[in-house]
C-alpha cells in the first residue's frame, strides 16, 4: 500500500516497486497523465496518441483512458512490456486503476485470452480509446511517429539501464510529434542531457506533494508555445506555502489555481471522485444582471469580467475551458421592467417585439442582452482549472474524504483522512481552506450556511444562439456524455425551481412550461422537447447574498457560499483571497 493509500506492485525480475510507495496513484496522474498535459489535450477533445515504455500495473492506461471517456476523446495508447503481468495482477489494485468499468472489464477480458509470445501484438478497442500492446523489448520494436506523448516509465537506470540508454532517449525525441511531450518520475542530470541534446526543451517540475521534490518534462519545439499563466504578482509570491483544499467544486479549483500560480504547493482533496456537489450542475451561466431589477453590483461584473479572463487564460495555455462569452438574453415582465433594465450600463436594450429579442427568444415587452454575459460547460471549465493546476505542480486527491484537522507543534496542519479509502496522511499543510459548498457539518469547523436546492432538466432539442437568464434559465449541454447523454445530439438544460429541499425542489415539467412561455409563438420547438434526465443539486447560500471567505483558526480558512453565483465569483474571490495571503494575512 503506497502512502496515498493506492496499492502497487514489486517486480520479481527487478526487485523494485512499479510505483511510487509515496503514493502510486498521485504519481500515476501527475507526473504522467497531467504532467505530461495529456488530460489537459484529452479534456480539450484534441485526439492524442501515447507512447509508453513500460505498461508494468496499466495504471498510467488507466488513468489516461479515464479522461479519454471522460471527454469522449480519442485516445490511441501505444505500450511495450517484456514482461507483461497477469490480469489478476492488473485486478488486484484498487477498482479504478483501471480507468472506467467499461475499460477496466474489458482490458481484464482480452488480457486473459492473450497469448504472451514475446513479439506478439495485442490491440483493444474500448470506446474512444484504442490500445496496442507490444509484447516485446522496446529497443527492438517498432515506434509509431508522430507521437503526442512519452511516457518514460522505466524502472530506475540502475536497475534497468537499457531503457535509459542515449540511443533510447534520442528515440524517444525523434518520435514525438511537434510540440510533443515527455514525461518522466527520473530527473537524472545524464537523461536531462540527453534529452537535451536530442533538441527537447527540458524542465525539472516539481513532484507530487509526498512524492519526489522534482520529476521531468520535456517538449520538442513548435511553432505554437504554450503560454503558461503568469504569477498575479511576483512581487508577493506564496513560494514555499503548501497549501491544502478541501472540497474541488468551482470554489476548490479556483483557489487552487490562483494559489499555484502564485507561486503555493496545493494539494486538493474531494471526498468524491467527480463532480459530486452544486458545481457538478451540468451548465451555468455567468450573468452579473441579477434579480427582477436587473442590477448588477460591481463584484458582479468584477466577477464575470475575471472569468471571462480566465477563461482566455486557459485558452491560450491549450485547454479547453469549455467557456461562451455569448451574452445572456433576459426577457422584461413588462413595459415598466424593460425601461428600467434600459438604464442599466453594459446591457444591450432590445424590443418591444415586433423588433426581435436577441436569438428569437419571445419579449412582447422588450428586455435586455447582458453583454458581458455567457455560459460555461461546468465540466470542461473544471477540468481545465485542474489540469492548469497540475500543470503548476498542485496535486490532486480525490475519493479522499478529510474527517479532520489537528495542529502541528511548530505551526501548520495536519489533515485527517478517511484512512479506509486514502490510507494514513502524513502531510502537514501551511494552510487549510475548507471548500464544502452545501455539505452538512461533520468533524470540520463549519460556518452557517442555508442549503438551496434546484433542479436542472436536461432536454434534447436545439436552442436559440443566446442562453436565457429568468424565471428560468436554459443553456446549452456542452458536455453530454458526463451526464450519460448521446453526445452525438444537442441538449440543452433548464434549471431552476428552487426549494428547501431536493424533494421541494420543482420538477422539469414546471421549468419546461416556464420556458416554452419564453420562445416565439410559432415555430415552436416545445412540441419535440423530451426531458431524458434531470439534475438535483444543493448550493449554500450564508446569511447575506456575498460569498463568505473567513479565517477560523490561524491557518484555516473558509472559502464558500456562492448561492447561485459560483462560476460567476469564484475566480474574483479567489483570486482576492491569494492576495491577501500574500498579503501576510494567513
Ligand atoms: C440548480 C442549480 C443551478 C445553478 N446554476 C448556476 C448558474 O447558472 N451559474 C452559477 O454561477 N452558479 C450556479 N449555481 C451555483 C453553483 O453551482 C454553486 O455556487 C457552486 O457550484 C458552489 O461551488 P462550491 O465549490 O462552493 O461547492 P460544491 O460544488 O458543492 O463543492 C463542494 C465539494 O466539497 C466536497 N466535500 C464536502 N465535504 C468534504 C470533506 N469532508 N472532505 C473532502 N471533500 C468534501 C464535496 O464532495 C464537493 O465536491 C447553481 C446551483 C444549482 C444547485
Ligand atoms: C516502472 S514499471 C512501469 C509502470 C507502469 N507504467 C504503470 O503505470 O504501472 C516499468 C516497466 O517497464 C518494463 N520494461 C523494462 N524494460 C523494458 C524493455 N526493455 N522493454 C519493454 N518493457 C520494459 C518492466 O517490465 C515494467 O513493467
Amino acid at each position: 500500500m503506497s502512502d496515498d493509500g493506492s496499492p502497487s506492485l514489486v517486480s520479481a525480475r527487478y526487485g523494485e516497486g512499479y510505483r511510487s510507495r509515496h503514493g502510486a496513484r498521485s504519481e500515476s496522474w501527475h507526473v504522467f497523465v497531467a504532467g505530461s498535459g495529456v488530460a489537459a489535450r484529452l479534456a480539450s477533445a484534441i485526439p492524442t496518441t501515447v507512447l509508453e515504455l513500460g505498461l508494468g500495473t496499466a495504471r498510467n492506461l488507466g488513468a489516461s483512458a479515464a479522461v479519454a471517456f471522460a471527454f469522449d476523446t480519442p485516445l490511441r495508447y501505444v505500450a511495450f512490456e517484456h514482461d507483461l503481468l497477469g490480469a489478476d495482477e492488473w485486478a488486484s489494485l484498487e477498482r479504478d486503476a483501471l480507468g472506467p468499468h467499461a475499460f477496466r472489464s474489458a482490458l481484464l477480458e482480452a488480457r486473459r485470452s492473450w497469448d504472451t509470445t514475446p513479439g506478439t501484438r495485442h490491440t483493444l478497442c474500448v470506446g474512444p480509446v484504442t490500445l496496442e500492446i507490444h509484447l516485446a523489448d522496446a529497443r527492438a520494436a517498432t515506434w509509431p511517429r508522430g507521437v503526442d506523448a512519452v511516457y518514460l516509465d522505466g524502472f530506475s537506470p540502475t536497475v534497468n539501464p537499457e531503457l535509459w540508454t542515449d540511443e533510447v532517449l534520442g528515440r524517444v525525441a525523434s518520435h514525438l510529434a511537434p510540440g510533443g511531450t515527455v514525461a518522466s518520475y527520473c530527473v537524472q542530470g545524464r537523461v536531462r542531457r540527453a534529452l537535451e541534446s536530442a533538441g527537447l526543451r527540458v524542465e525539472k517540475r516539481p513532484g507530487p506533494p509526498g512524492g519526489k521534490r522534482e520529476v521531468l518534462w520535456a517538449r520538442r519545439p513548435s511553432e505554437r508555445t504554450t503560454v503558461a499563466g503568469p504569477p498575479l504578482d511576483p512581487a508577493r509570491s506564496l513560494a514555499g506555502t503548501r497549501i491544502a483544499i478541501v472540497g474541488a467544486g468551482v470554489a476548490g479549483r479556483s483557489l487552487a489555481w490562483a494559489a499555484t500560480r502564485a507561486g503555493a504547493t496545493v494539494a486538493v482533496f474531494d471526498a468524491s471522485d467527480g463532480h459530486a456537489g452544486a458545481s457538478g450542475v451540468p451548465a451555468a451561466l455567468v450573468n452579473p444582471y441579477r434579480g427582477r431589477a436587473g442590477r448588477a453590483s460591481d463584484d458582479d461584473l468584477h466577477g464575470a469580467e475575471r472569468t471571462w479572463a480566465w477563461a482566455a487564460h486557459l485558452t491560450g495555455a491549450g485547454l479547453d475551458p469549455g467557456a461562451h462569452p455569448t451574452g445572456v438574453v433576459r426577457g422584461a415582465d413588462g413595459s415598466r421592467q424593460a425601461r428600467t433594465w434600459s438604464a442599466r450600463p453594459g446591457a444591450l436594450p432590445f424590443g418591444p417585439e415586433p423588433t426581435p429579442a436577441p436569438g428569437r427568444w419571445r419579449a412582447p415587452h422588450g428586455g435586455m442582452l447582458v453583454r458581458r454575459g455567457g455560459w460555461i460547460d461546468t465540466s470542461r471549465w473544471l477540468v481545465a482549472l485542474r489540469c492548469a493546476t497540475a500543470a503548476h505542480g498542485g496535486l490532486d486527491r480525490p475519493a479522499t474524504p478529510v474527517t479532520g484537522l489537528a495542529p502541528v507543534a511548530g505551526g501548520g496542519w495536519h489533515l485527517q483522512v478517511d484512512s479506509a479509502t486514502a490510507g494514513p496522511s502524513v502531510d502537514t499543510y501551511d494552510l487549510v481552506t475548507l471548500c464544502l459548498g452545501a455539505s452538512p457539518p461533520g468533524a470540520l469547523p463549519h460556518l452557517p450556511v442555508t442549503a438551496v436546492a434546484g433542479t436542472v432538466a436536461l432536454v434534447a432539442g436545439h436552442l436559440p444562439a443566446r442562453p436565457l437568464a429568468g424565471a428560468v434559465y436554459a443553456a446549452p449541454v456542452g458536455s453530454p456524455a458526463r451526464h450519460g447523454l448521446d453526445p452525438l445530439r444537442p441538449w440543452f438544460a433548464v434549471g431552476g425551481g428552487h426549494g428547501d429541499s431536493l424533494e421541494d425542489a420543482e420538477g422539469a415539467a414546471g421549468l419546461l412550461a416556464t420556458l416554452a412561455r419564453s420562445l416565439p409563438a410559432a415555430p415552436t420547438a416545445a412540441d419535440e422537447w423530451t426531458v431524458s434526465a434531470t439534475w438535483r443539486g444543493v448550493r449554500a447560500r450564508g446569511p447575506d447574498p456575498q460569498p463568505q471567505v473567513e479565517r477560523l483558526a490561524p491557518g484555516v480558512w473558509w472559502f464558500g457560499a456562492f448561492a447561485g453565483r459560483g462560476f460567476l465569483r469564484a475566480a474574483l474571490e479567489a483570486e482576492r483571497l491569494v492576495e491577501r495571503w500574500a498579503r501576510g494575512a494567513a
